[in-house]
């Protein structure tokens, strides 16, 4: 029987690629929502086979208000994939929770641009991360001794620009980190029936967290090395829960 491909990869800024498949194929998926932002890599990792999507294409060619998420989603779900794991970069709105820290949310707020694939029937889904994934997530960086927040509300913007100070101040009392992919993956996600869960590496305080404003070169500096960590954490992951 041919081997199904149960976990999928989304990896966000910062993470084009992984590093452990020894062997992979590309895989060109069509959608009725059209091409994912990559082409997929299928490859095996310990005892379970992976498919690994960039989300923001190549490099990073695509800005996250243009994402093909319904595109990107669909894709895994027609491999087989069961389970999605995302990778983001997200900015911290309060002070304790530092650049170079991970969070994985349990929670995300994002009541303005609200995707589906429910056009055209009546289907309301509650949305959720899953425990599992969450888990093996928090206990993967801990086992590598990095700081995990194992709980926290992913507030997600429109972009691509970043937010207004007054946007922070109000944004703050709704959750933890910012940013602008992780609750569309999260909806879709759910109406396939696909587990979902994201690791989010904190790049940056949000713009008014501190006194210094925020700039996307201050975020892209603090990315390299947290993408390493995450990377490695992704690699524990898989390792570990197959
Ligand atoms: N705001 C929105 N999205 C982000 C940020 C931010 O500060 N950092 C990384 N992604």
């Amino acid at each position: 029987m041919k081997e199904e491909v149960r976990l999928g990869l989304l990896g966000g800024s910062g993470i084009y690629d992984v590093a452990f498949f020894e062997r992979f194929e590309t895989r060109n998926v069509d959608t009725p929502y059209g091409r994912p932002s990559n082409p997929l890599k299928i490859g095996r990792f310990g005892k379970q086979k992976v498919a690994f999507l960039s989300r923001h294409g190549k490099g990073h060619e695509i800005p996250a208000h243009q994402l093909p998420h319904k595109a990107n989603l669909w894709a895994f779900k027609e491999l087989g994939v069961q389970k999605v794991v995302s990778t983001s970069s997200v900015g911290s709105l309060k002070k304790d929770i530092r650049p170079g820290s991970f969070l994985v949310p349990d929670d995300f707020f994002s009541p303005w641009n609200i995707l589906t694939y429910f056009d055209s029937r009546v289907k309301h889904i509650t949305p959720s991360f899953n425990e599992e994934l969450r888990r093996g997530l928090i206990q993967a960086g801990k086992k590598l001794k990095l700081t995990v927040h194992g709980n926290g509300t992913y507030v997600q913007t429109i972009g691509p620009r970043l937010e207004t100070r007054a946007e922070i101040r109000a944004l703050s009392t709704y959750g933890e980190v910012v940013g602008m992919t992780v609750a569309s993956e999260a909806t879709l996600a759910n109406e396939l029936d696909l587990g979902y869960a994201s690791l989010c590496m904190v790049d940056n305080y949000c713009h008014g967290i501190e006194e210094e404003p925020l700039t996307y070169e201050k975020i892209v500096q603090n990315q390299k090395k947290n993408a390493r960590n995450a990377k490695e954490l992704i690699s524990k992951f898989v390792g570990e829960t197959a």
